[in-house]
């Protein structure tokens, strides 16, 4: 922890205080209560960053280059400032502040850049692979509210990368493969077909990629499967769940997004184990895995 701050002499100290509260003041007359006290506790935050690191001009021109290169990669399909916020924490900590825990409600957790909206609707005990590759995984739970009531036609969006570690929104063709909706039954529960998640690298050839090589931090998130479950009343939760035994999970997943209740188990079948459903796999290995989910009510 830095006390340069305290280092500088009164006189200097006079003059960049005196400058914050100038700063400060200038926004006094902001109409809006709330944009005022965003503009304001954001520039006493700033200040309190170049004052404590004694920031250099060559370093501020730096993170400014740094800052325009994140905006020029960023189009309609690749947003690096959701890459800087998801590695800097700052998307964790903004669910941590949201989602205050309720109960025993499911936990969420980072959203990431590869949710689409109009993913393909499957029947319960569908496949959400299309084109994908990857090992079958059968997944299954049920939904129900902190007090244990079912939660029939919940929205449940699923969406993961293939065995390469790719979304389908990664490839340059148009391909949608590896996300789906469905709906809960009459007594909360779901089932699908996906893919036994893999560990991989989030988009790490841009500016935040170059970030976190030059301080020696590995791009690799933990394997995991996106969940997002919407149903009236209740507060959607955006989720995932990581692999019970993922290396990638002691290791350190690159934005933080890795919670213990989140961790579950993924059973490997042997070739030929008969599946839940009478599919026939011909002859390969898959697993199975179960996401009990309890949503909290909406407003809380
Ligand atoms: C993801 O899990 O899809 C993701 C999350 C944060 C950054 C990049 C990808
Ligand atoms: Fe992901």
């Amino acid at each position: 922890m830095s006390t340069s701050t305290n280092a500088v002499s009164e006189a200097q100290a006079a003059v960049e205080t005196n400058l914050i509260e100038r700063v400060l003041a200038s926004f006094d007359d902001t109409p809006d209560t709330r944009l005022r006290e965003l503009m304001q506790s954001l520039v006493r935050h700033l200040h309190a960053f170049i004052r404590d690191v004694r920031l250099t001009e060559d370093e501020w021109s730096k993170a400014i280059d740094f800052l325009t290169a994140v905006g020029h990669i960023t189009d309609d399909k690749r947003q690096e400032f959701v890459l800087l916020s998801d590695v800097l924490g700052a998307s964790m900590q903004t669910i941590a502040v949201n989602n205050e825990a309720y109960g025993d409600a499911t936990a969420a957790t980072v959203f990431g850049p590869f949710f689409l909206d109009n993913a393909p609707e499957i029947p319960l005990g569908g496949d959400i692979a299309g084109d994908a590759s990857g090992e079958p995984c059968w997944v299954e739970g049920a939904v129900t509210d902190t007090d244990g009531n079912p939660v029939s036609g919940a929205r449940i969006e699923v969406w993961e990368c293939d065995e390469d570690g790719l979304y389908d929104v990664q490839y340059d063709d148009a391909r949608v493969a590896a996300r789906a909706h469905l709906y809960t039954d009459d007594s909360g529960c779901y089932r699908f077909w996906g893919l036994t998640p893999v560990p991989y690298p989030i988009p790490h050839d841009g500016p935040v990629g170059a970030m976190l090589e030059a301080v020696r931090r590995s791009p690799v998130r933990a394997a995991h499967l996106h969940f997002m479950v919407r149903a009236e009343n209740l507060r959607t939760l955006v989720t995932h769940i990581f692999v019970d035994g993922d290396p990638q999970i002691a290791e350190g997943d690159s934005v933080f997004g890795v919670k213990d209740s989140l961790i579950k188990r993924f059973d490997r079948q042997a070739p030929g184990t008969p599946t839940p459903d009478g599919r026939d796999l011909g002859g390969r290995v898959w697993a199975r895995t179960r996401f009990d989910i309890i949503l909290a009510p909406a407003g809380v």
